[in-house]
């Protein structure tokens, strides 16, 4: 049964479509059967996994799927990387949140549609879009847990504590099983004293909640997008590549049972545009490695959500005071 993972932060521009596209790809690398599902109208994910969306004006996209109008499986295209797949969406899922307002369990169809294709899959990543409207409640409905980029930067908090209490509201009244996955710090730049005190208000309140591995600054990571590549596929030395293989190593030791063996890779099973042997090499390295020294210091596990309610004392106010 794969795990579906939403990820979430109505705050745009944080990273979530960067962090949806290489933590996937990297998830595939592994040999982890990965599904993207883009499921924010902008269509970034689509375009960074190099879907072509001229031709998507043709096609069925994710929104066909969530209105009824046809199977999930009917949506999903391949992509370069073998094990990854990709739900594409475009403009028309705009409408979907009109159309779906005065449907039957409108909250519930992302959930729904994936139903029928879960158990093909290792792993179910949704692109939310930066709102908590009905397309962000579908994905929280339909996940098993939610994956929450946060940039370290002026304000990094703000607006968690909101977004915090909807998934409170939905495990309430849809979904009690909802996990949380964790939070993951992006566009780090350690030059910046501002940012090294964001991770570290973030890790003191958090803490096991915040994933070791800090993504960081990096322009190629901004590039491989324009082109249609996850970053592995457009500079696999890059320090965003190392970051996106180290948290797909933390995702991976996050869901696995103890006595699973590392992840194995195949190079013979690559498609043409894959890393060279001596790239491939390096990337089952990243994987066997130790982690990342986690940047701030270790801390007690503290569930995110039990922080549902921060009090300001202790999160939005010192953070925001902080920055
Ligand atoms: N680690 C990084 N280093 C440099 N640039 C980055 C990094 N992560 C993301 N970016 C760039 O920052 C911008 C916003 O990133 P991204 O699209 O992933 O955010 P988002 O949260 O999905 O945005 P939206 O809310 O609009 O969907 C993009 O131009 C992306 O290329
Ligand atoms: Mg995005």
């Amino acid at each position: 049964m794969g795990k579906v993972i939403a990820l979430t932060n109505q705050k745009g521009g944080v990273g979530k479509t960067t962090t949806t596209v290489n933590l996937a790809a990297s998830l595939a690398m592994a040999e982890r059967k990965t599904l993207v599902i883009d499921f924010d109208p902008q269509g970034n994910a689509s375009s960074a996994l190099g879907v072509d969306r001229a031709a998507l004006a043709d096609k069925k996209t994710i929104y066909h799927a969530l209105i009824g109008e046809a199977t999930l499986a009917e949506v999903i295209q391949s992509t370069e990387i073998d094990y990854l797949f990709v739900a594409p969406a475009n403009t028309d899922l705009t409408g979907a949140e009109i159309e779906l307002v005065t449907s039957f369990a409108r909250e519930s169809k992302l959930k729904a549609a994936i139903a029928a294709i879960k158990d093909d899959y290792d792993f179910i990543l949704i692109d939310c879009p930066p709102s908590l409207g009905l397309l962000t409640v579908n994905s929280l409905t339909a996940a098993d847990s939610f994956l929450v980029p946060l940039q370290c930067e002026y304000f990094a908090l703000e607006g968690l504590t909101q977004l915090l209490h909807t998934v409170s509201l939905i495990r309430q009244n849809i979904n009690p099983n909802l996990q949380e996955e964790g939070i993951v710090l992006t566009m780090f730049d350690g030059r910046n004293n501002l940012a090294n005190q964001v991770v570290q208000e973030v890790r003191t309140h958090f803490k096991d909640s915040v994933f070791n591995t800090v993504i960081p600054r990096n322009v190629r990571l901004s590039e491989c997008s324009s082109f249609g590549k996850p970053i592995l596929l457009y500079d696999i030395d890059s320090k965003g590549c190392l970051a996106y293989l180290n948290l797909a190593k933390e995702v991976l030791s996050r869901n696995q049972p103890k006595d699973v063996t590392p992840p194995a890779f195949h190079p013979e099973r690559a498609a043409p545009s894959y890393p060279n042997q001596a790239q491939l090499d390096k990337i089952e390295a990243e994987f066997d490695a130790p982690g990342n020294p986690p940047v701030g210091a270790p801390a007690e596990a503290t569930p995110l959500t039990q922080s549902t309610t921060p009090s300001p004392a202790k999160s939005d106010k010192p953070a925001s005071k902080a920055l």
